[in-house]
């Protein structure tokens, strides 16, 4: 199944003391989700915010919320980041023992489920959970941090995660390190999610967050 390229800016590297103010900036210079990188000191080396910061700014934007969740254990958490306005709720296949169960756990709230796979995680993990899943989130970085260079085996990973998921509903997302020069790469692969954080919020206004949007964008239309 082919897709449009959507963008989706990681908030992230938005100025967390306007973060409503910063959503509301990149929804009106184009993004098409708004991504929520939730990090948990455990599980990845860094700490962001959970489900009451997404609660408080759901009202900032009505584009879809993409939560992805680098918490471990996530399954606990579920129902409170699926109460606080997500629409998309991504876990890593990393983070827990039982991948089935968190899945079915996201799309028992109704929301969207995807699975995230760090850079070393073999694509094959997904094979047996293919129909409990919305999106596949490829790792381009190690998690944890933005501002990251993209690690270019991933592109490979791409294809393969492509040719596994067929004719399937699914969306192919990849986050970390995505500029105009990394985006056609994945793009040609069969991403069709891109999620950006610096290359978006470089340059803190509006008018350079629509820039850097339709830069990248434009790239990835190239692909
Ligand atoms: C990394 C996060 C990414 C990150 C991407 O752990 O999941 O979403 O913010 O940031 P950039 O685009 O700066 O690499
Ligand atoms: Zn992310």
């Amino acid at each position: 199944m082919t897709h449009p390229v959507l963008i989706a800016p990681s908030i992230l590297s938005a100025d967390f003391g306007k973060l409503a103010d910063e959503i509301r900036a990149v929804d009106a210079a184009g993004a098409d989700w708004i991504h929520c990188d939730v990090m948990d000191g455990h599980f990845v080396p860094n700490i962001t915010f959970g489900a009451p910061v997404i609660k408080s700014v759901r009202g900032a934007s009505k584009k879809i919320f993409d939560v992805h969740l680098m918490i471990a254990p996530a399954d606990p958490y579920l129902a409170d980041f699926a109460a606080a306005g997500s629409d998309i709720i991504t876990v890593h296949a990393e983070a827990g023992p039982h991948l089935d169960r968190s899945l079915q756990a996201i799309r028992a709230l109704g929301k969207k489920a995807g699975v995230s796979l760090n850079p070393s995680t073999p694509e094959g993990v997904i094979e047996h959970i293919l129909d409990r899943i919305d999106l596949v989130l490829l790792m381009t970085v190690n998690p944890g941090f933005g501002g990251q260079s993209f690690i270019p085996s991933v592109i490979e990973k791409v294809r393969r995660v492509k040719a596994l998921i067929g004719a399937r509903p699914i969306h192919i997302e990849v986050d970390g390190g995505i500029t105009p020069e990394t985006a056609p790469l994945v793009v040609k692969a069969g991403a069709d999610i891109l999620v950006a954080g610096s290359a978006v919020f470089k340059g803190g206004t509006q008018q350079s967050y629509a820039t850097n949007i339709s830069a990248i964008r434009k790239a990835a239309e190239t692909a």
